[in-house]
């Protein structure tokens, strides 16, 4: 496995490998966990050449103390990726990628006007800027994304459109702890109390899961699920709706033609997390 810091480098070697290789890519901000590593195994896969990136893109952080707690574990991250197959590593600086301001607007109509979106302004625009410049430094043939950001997924195939980009983008599930809480970096930010109460998250989300089935109505098991979470001393649920898969906007009764996800946003004291879950 090879580690890269510089993007000229980067370049020259999957030049010399693309006229005869497929490449996947993996964009990370580090802090790996399985889900990540999920992202690796399906790129393997698929792809003959897995480049990883790790990143924290400071242009898609609202909140400057979120910026800085975010956690970094790079040299375990490494070790992580090389025993996971990985083949190319890519551990930017902020001037290596960013030696200017980017001030690259991206217009995404309504879909980040809603969620994540609506609490954390600018928050898509840094994701579209940072995923739009790895897609352009590394061409990848495929770029392997986790469904936990089911927002962002949205952006960024809505971004690869506009930019007719030709990188193919896989989704790939949430991975999830035993006891149901979906991975990500920030749970290592949590307490052992706030750990343990997170699982409340997403048993909400299967139970609402079962309601959605036996034909309860969307406000209704809307509402009673905010109340289970928000029952909870250690959480606060900042939204939770219930959306078309595609346009992100919320559905209002069952008979919703297309795919519909319920989508939660809860603080755990100041860590604030997210999940999904598919409900048609
Ligand atoms: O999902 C993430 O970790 C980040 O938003 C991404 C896609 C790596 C861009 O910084």
């Amino acid at each position: 496995m090879e580690v890269y810091t510089d993007i000229l480098s980067l370049k020259h070697t999957l030049t010399g490998l693309k006229t005869r290789k497929t490449i996947g890519l993996v964009p990370t901000m580090g802090a790996l966990h399985r889900g990540h590593l999920s992202l690796v195994e399906l790129s393997n896969s698929t792809c003959d050449i897995t480049v990883v990136s790790i990143f924290v893109n400071p242009t898609q952080f609202n909140n400057k103390d979120d910026y800085k707690h975010y956690p970094r574990t790079v040299e375990k991250d490494i070790e992580m990726l090389q025993r996971a197959g990985c083949h190319i590593v890519f551990t930017p600086t902020e001037q290596e990628i960013y030696p200017e301001k980017d001030t690259k607007v991206f217009d995404f109509g309504d879909l980040d006007k809603v969620m994540e979106g609506k609490f954390r302004p600018g928050h898509f625009n840094g994701v579209a800027q940072i995923v739009s410049r790895l897609f352009d430094i590394v061409q990848p043939d495929k770029s392997f994304f986790g469904q936990k950001d089911f927002q962002q997924t949205a952006i960024i195939k809505n971004m690869v459109r506009q930019l007719n980009l030709t990188t193919e983008i896989v989704i790939a599930p949430i991975i999830r702890e035993q006891d149901g809480l979906a991975m990500s970096s920030r749970n290592t930010l949590l307490t052992d109390i706030q750990r343990k109460n997170a699982a409340d998250i997403s048993r909400a989300l299967f139970r609402l899961k079962q309601q959605a089935a036996s034909g309860v109505s969307v406000n209704e098991i809307t509402q009673v699920a905010i109340r289970q979470i928000n029952a909870n001393p250690e959480l606060s649920v900042e939204y939770l709706e219930i959306v078309d898969g595609k346009t992100l906007q919320p559905v209002l009764n069952w008979n919703h033609q297309g795919e519909i996800f319920a989508c939660v946003a809860v603080n755990v004291g100041k860590i604030r997390l997210i999940d999904n879950v598919q409900l048609k």
